[in-house]
């Protein structure tokens, strides 16, 4: 048994290595990439650094093996190809070389052996990370095919988007995401922050993003949960902590009931919309359908389906299953003048 005072530790020189290669490729990468803001090559967070990082590791190893195997066929199909006047006869066939079998078995073992460790210690580090305390707490439920978005410390509900404040390496602001479903198997993934983890029904799983620039995030479920899951995108807003707490204090703002938009209103409160829907302070208190107490404050709708306009908002309403086939809600069959009333109703929801 091997003693040595200092334990075996790649992780920190080689990944030291490929953060330096990283810097030197990443221009490359980044602009042969189409979808910068979806880009797991342009990370904005602590944990997406962290598997950048290795995953360089990861890609340098493969092209580095790629290089030596290309190569020596290539050199091997130029050299020994037939040529005229060859003899066309099979040659002696020579079967067997331990140094060569050796060679082959003992270098990939190693070379997967040293990846192992790498891993290991990139998802030891992401998992057992240490966040300060008064880090952001965020219930995040996934539904098919939308994303519950809770609060808890704030007593703040709303859906899709998801606003966290910035950090900075100084003043740390990690926020903690526990990731739970109503229905089926859902997967989070906003790539430039962290890497994906699932939303799996009766068991909550745990996850934390730290950005550190502000500006709208982009991510989609990444795990396929019926026929709408390529519609359901989330948006992270990162905000300053003074936008941030404005943000805050604007959902908890009380709702007032614009009188011109009454009819709506109590078409609504008549429907089956409360049975879905949660408008808070009001009898709507259904949790089957994405809160909508503070809608307008939301780019879009139907989980990043269609821009949050009139014209589509007033389409949804009339018929939900021609901007999103399959999804729950279903036609509520009403007339032109209520579908009108039930938006300018909804459109007061800010
Ligand atoms: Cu939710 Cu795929």
């Amino acid at each position: 048994m091997n003693t040595a005072r200092k334990p075996f530790r790649p992780h920190a020189s080689l990944l030291r290595v490929a953060a330096v290669v990283a810097s030197l490729l990443s221009p490359c990468i980044a602009s042969a990439d189409p979808s910068p803001v979806t880009s797991i090559f342009k990370p904005l967070s602590a944990p997406a650094e962290m598997v950048y990082e290795t995953s360089l590791l990861a890609l340098l190893v493969c092209a580095g093996i790629f290089l030596v195997v290309g190569g020596l066929l290539a050199y091997a199909v130029i050299k020994f190809r037939a040529k005229p006047g060859d003899d066309q006869r099979e040659p002696p066939q020579i079967y067997g070389s331990n140094q060569l079998e050796l060679a082959w078995t003992v270098i990939p073992i190693l070379i997967v052996f040293v990846l192992t460790l790498v891993t290991a210690r990139t998802i030891a580090d992401v998992q057992n990370a240490k966040l300060p305390d008064g880090a952001l707490q965020v219930r995040v439920v996934g539904h098919q095919w939308w994303w519950e978005i809770i609060y808890p410390e704030h007593g703040v509900v709303t859906a899709n988007e998801l606003h966290i404040p910035v950090s900075s390496r100084e003043q740390r602001r990690p926020t903690a995401l526990k990731l739970e479903s109503a229905d089926v198997a859902h997967s989070f993934w906003v790539p430039q922050l962290a890497g994906k983890t699932d939303l799996i029904p009766n068991h909550a799983n745990k996850m934390w993003v730290e950005p550190y620039a502000t500006g709208t995030y982009l991510g989609n479920c990444a795990e396929f949960c019926g026929n709408q899951h390529a519609q359901m995108r989330i948006r992270v807003v990162v905000e300053s902590p003074e936008d941030f707490a404005k943000w805050i204090a604007d959902q908890k703002r009380p709702v007032v009931m614009d009188p011109v938009v009454r009819a709506g209103h109590d078409l609504f409160m008549r429907t089956a919309c409360v049975n879905c829907h949660r408008v808070a302070g009001t009898v709507a208190v259904g949790v089957f359908g994405p809160d909508l107490t503070r809608l307008m404050t939301r780019a879009t709708i139907a989980a990043g389906a269609a821009p949050n306009k009139t014209e589509h908002l007033r389409a949804w309403v009339r018929d939900p299953q021609t901007i999103k086939p399959g999804c729950l809600m279903p036609n509520m069959q009403l007339t032109a003048v209520e579908v009108d009333q039930i938006v300018s109703y909804l459109q007061t929801l800010k």
